[in-house]
């Protein structure tokens, strides 16, 4: 994976050059190894702070340049608040937050992962790395010229010094697996319709094969042979052949049933024939996100050789208005046998994942399903772009992917299901019809999911609020923010690996 940034590990060593950065808790204390580091400088950081209101909370930092008494040429102290307090996704937050603070001319960064009181360990020095990396991200590949001013791209090394460079070397290389799985979502989410159309999707998975990934095209043939005349409906009316992209990592007890991921790939959604209006239908290009995060995670379990049996299904489809696009009123029958009544031709994600889901369910036979879709605008209604919804039919699993989201950052929020909401989607000429109307619009739609995976232990996540479009923070700068590589990848580490 191309990365402009060079990483690097150090046991603690004197710095000489370039940028150095420090970590300091409330009471501006820091580490011995800082401590020496700062030894020449006197009272600078003190009166520094005092001067900035810097109080070493978290998430603040104090940029000195030129440090009097120091040979580096400039001194970046990120406050860490208490340091006793500090969990893993804060060691994330730290190292975005020293990312943010590198600039393009910057050659060479030393960060000193070390507190007052306390040491960083080798787990907690890859966070910092995996919150860098994240942070500086970019997508540029379509910029030929940068205006006058415009800022580049941090490019140059970062070095972390810390107490067992080789421990923490290693600790990294499962973390940069993640790291390289979320980079892959979100440049698979930033790419433009024209370009990452179904077909050129399923070219990039299979260029996985060779990080080890079982991959299996399925080309419309198959697709028409396995009877998903549901994701067919929606592709009728482009030009561009749908695929469903089988992804397989093995690295589980054989034979045990695999963890099954599945997303919802669109690769633009204009509407069809109930067409979307124009203002901001550009986002539309990112209505695969859920497709490239279970590409990104199958990518990460892949390279981590993560110990466990796992199945990523993707359904790729380009929803166009076209002469032979499905019409509102059309009634198809999905691969289940359920007959649906289409009412609204911009409802076509349900459609889609209704039979790759039960694709799924029949061809795996998994210990669960996960799926993940930028379902429906209802959710960005209900939760903003903070949490994703999370619909399922299983509480254990629904603790699970809490806990997994408060761990990492990427926070999902229980919605109900139930009877009455399912009774919605009941339809006058067919099984169901493909919407329940405006109100509770998100759950209507995961009602309709839920017709599809029988007793399988199930969860939708609609990562419409959080995939595209995303909030700016400490640790994504970009519109496309990878969500959900992370949060899955710490359910299968935490709860499946053998
Ligand atoms: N892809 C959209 C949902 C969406 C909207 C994702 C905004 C991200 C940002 C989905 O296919 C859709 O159009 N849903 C409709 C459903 C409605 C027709 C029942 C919606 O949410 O309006
Ligand atoms: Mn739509
Ligand atoms: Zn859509």
């Amino acid at each position: 994976m191309s990365d402009a940034i060079k990483l690097g590990f150090i046991n603690f060593a004197k710095p000489d050059t370039g940028v150095l950065v420090l970590l300091a808790d409330e009471q501006l204390r820091f580490g011995p190894q800082a401590q020496a580091a700062l030894a020449g400088a006197g009272d600078l950081v003190s009166r520094a702070a005092e001067t900035a209101a810097f109080k070493g909370k978290l998430g603040s930092a104090l940029d000195i340049l030129q440090p009097a008494g120091l040979a580096v040429s400039r001194l970046v102290v990120l406050g860490v608040g208490k340091a006793d307090d500090l969990k893993a996704r804060d060691f994330v937050r730290l190292g975005g937050l020293a990312g943010g603070k590198l600039g393009a001319g910057d050659r060479e960064t030393l960060l000193f992962a070390e507190l007052p009181e306390r040491e960083v360990g080798a787990a907690e020095a890859a966070e910092i790395v995996l919150g860098l990396r994240l942070r500086t991200y970019t997508f540029d590949r379509y910029k030929t010229k940068r205006k006058e001013g415009e800022e580049r791209p941090a490019r140059g090394k970062v070095t972390f010094a810390v107490a067992d460079a080789a421990a923490a070397r290693r600790a990294w290389r499962a973390r940069e697996a993640v790291a390289d799985g979320v980079v892959l979502a979100r440049d698979l989410v930033n790419e433009p319709g024209n370009v990452l159309f179904p077909e050129a999707f399923a070219d990039r998975v299979v260029a996985l094969k060779k990080l080890g990934l079982a991959v299996q095209v399925l080309d419309e043939r198959a697709l028409r042979k396995e009877k998903m005349n549901a994701l067919l409906g929606v592709a009728q009316g482009s030009r561009r052949a749908p695929r469903v992209v089988v992804m397989r990592w093995n690295g589980g007890r054989r034979g045990a049933p695999p963890v099954a991921f599945i997303g919802k790939g669109v690769t633009f959604d204009t509407g069809g024939i109930s067409i979307k209006p124009a203002a901001s239908m550009e986002d539309m290009k990112g209505d695969m996100a859920g497709a490239a995060c279970v590409t990104g995670l199958m990518r990460a379990l892949a390279v981590r050789k993560a110990r466990v049996n796992a199945v990523g299904i993707i359904g790729l489809v380009e929803n166009m208005p076209d002469g032979n696009a499905q019409r509102p009123g059309d009634i198809v029958t999905s691969m289940s046998g359920q007959t649906i009544e289409i009412i609204n031709t911009d409802a076509e994600g349900r459609l889609v994942l209704g039979d790759v889901l039960w694709y799924a369910k029949e061809r795996f036979k998994p210990q669960f399903m996960v799926n993940l879709a930028t379902l429906t605008g209802a959710i960005i209604i209900a939760l903003g772009h903070e949490h994703a919804g999370l619909f399922s039919n299983n509480d254990e699993l629904s603790e699970r992917l809490l806990a997994a989201g408060q761990a990492t950052g990427e926070r999902v929020w229980r919605m109900p299901l139930g009877p009455e909401y399912d009774k919605m989607i009941d339809s006058k000429f067919a099984d169901m019809k493909n919407t329940g109307g405006r109100a509770g619009g998100s759950i209507t739609a995961a009602q309709f999911l839920q017709r599809f995976v029988d007793k399988v232990p199930w969860a939708h996540l609609d990562i419409a609020g959080t995939g595209i479009a995303s909030p700016q923070t400490d640790i994504n700068k970009s519109w496309a923010s990878g969500w959900g590589v992370r949060l899955l990848d710490a359910l299968v580490a935490e709860h499946y690996e053998t």
